[in-house]
């Protein structure tokens, strides 16, 4: 595995997202814990989940819940791993997402990751979309209020633009945004003036989506001549390719693909040892879809 750095933390260049875990479509909890273990065993150490990764309703918590077992159950060394957890979105059970990011929700669903993911404090705690509803430097005051009550231990948000990164900047105080997740991947480049933005700001930049979301990841990275080209010359997938193009993109870039099963987790982690020579890199960077 190779290692780069969110705040303090070392953790390994290509993470896990664990929704494919949680939604519509999950594996049974035996698979989803072999999964887990799997990436924690091919040294993988950052996780990314969120209190809303569920079906909904009751299961509301079901990928913070899945991942304290997975790690209660791991021989390895727990104080290693960085689970990245996020609040602001909920799904009342109708398939639907919604946001909410009233103070008095996010207090409560802080606290409510904090139980589930049973520590007393959170490596990472994202805010996972802007409510048009709410001010976005007020929320952004209660994240620094979780940070200054040591609720949590790192400050990231998701789904923001450049105005919002900057407010968050400003009032989380100098160095305190450590990560920005947005969704970027070789279909959806819009992220990419947040990337780069990012890395001019030392923020670490977490791709969500990276190979197109679930259910595309395999028709969508495979369907572009540039990067099957370059994964049959290494004698790899085309996910790997894309994934290791991903990481030439910047230092700060952190990409979390998703998985439900080993094979697939440990097919990607395996982009961090896969290196694309420029012109192969130049024409991923073509594709323009
Ligand atoms: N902040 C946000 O608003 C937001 C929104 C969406 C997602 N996210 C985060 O981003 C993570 C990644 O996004 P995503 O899961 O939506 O989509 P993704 O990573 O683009 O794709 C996930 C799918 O790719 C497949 N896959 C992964 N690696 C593969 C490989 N090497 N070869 C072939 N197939 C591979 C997986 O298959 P299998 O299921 O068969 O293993 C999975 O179904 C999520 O899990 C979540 O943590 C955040």
């Amino acid at each position: 595995m190779q290692y780069r750095t969110i705040g303090k933390r070392k953790v390994s260049a290509i993470g896990l997202g664990e929704m494919p875990m949680s939604i519509e479509g999950r594996p049974d909890e035996a698979q989803s814990i072999r999964t887990i273990h799997a990436a924690l065993d091919a040294g993988v150490n950052f996780i990314d989940t969120a209190d809303a990764y569920s079906i909904g309703g009751a299961d509301t918590g079901h990928g913070e819940k899945l991942l304290a077992k997975a790690l209660a159950s791991w021989s390895g060394d727990k104080d290693s791993v960085l689970v990245a957890t996020k609040g602001g979105h909920y799904r009342p059970g109708d398939g639907s997402w919604h946001v909410n990011s009233r103070p008095e929700y996010l207090r409560a669903a802080v606290e409510a990751s904090l139980r589930r993911l049973g520590v007393e404090s959170i490596g990472l705690y994202q805010h996972h979309r802007p409510d048009p509803s709410v001010d976005y430097a007020d929320t952004m005051g209660i994240l620094k209020e979780f940070l200054d009550a040591g609720k949590i231990q790192m400050a990231g948000i998701s789904n923001a633009n450049i105005e919002q990164i900057k407010i968050a900047m400003s009032i989380l105080g100098p160095d305190n945004l450590v990560s920005v997740q947005n969704q970027f991947s070789l279909v959806f480049r819009s992220g990419e003036k947040e990337m780069n933005f990012c890395e001019e700001n030392d923020v670490v930049f977490i791709p969500w989506s990276p190979l197109g979301g679930i259910g595309r990841a395999k028709s969508l990275s495979g369907g572009y001549a540039p990067v099957t080209e370059a994964a049959k010359r290494h004698g790899v997938s085309p996910q790997q390719a894309v994934l290791s193009w991903m990481l030439s993109l910047g230092k700060n870039v952190i990409p979390i693909p998703g998985a439900s099963k080993p094979e697939t987790i440990l097919d990607s982690a395996k982009s961090v040892d896969l290196v694309l020579d420029e012109e192969e890199l130049r024409q991923i960077s073509g594709i323009h879809p």
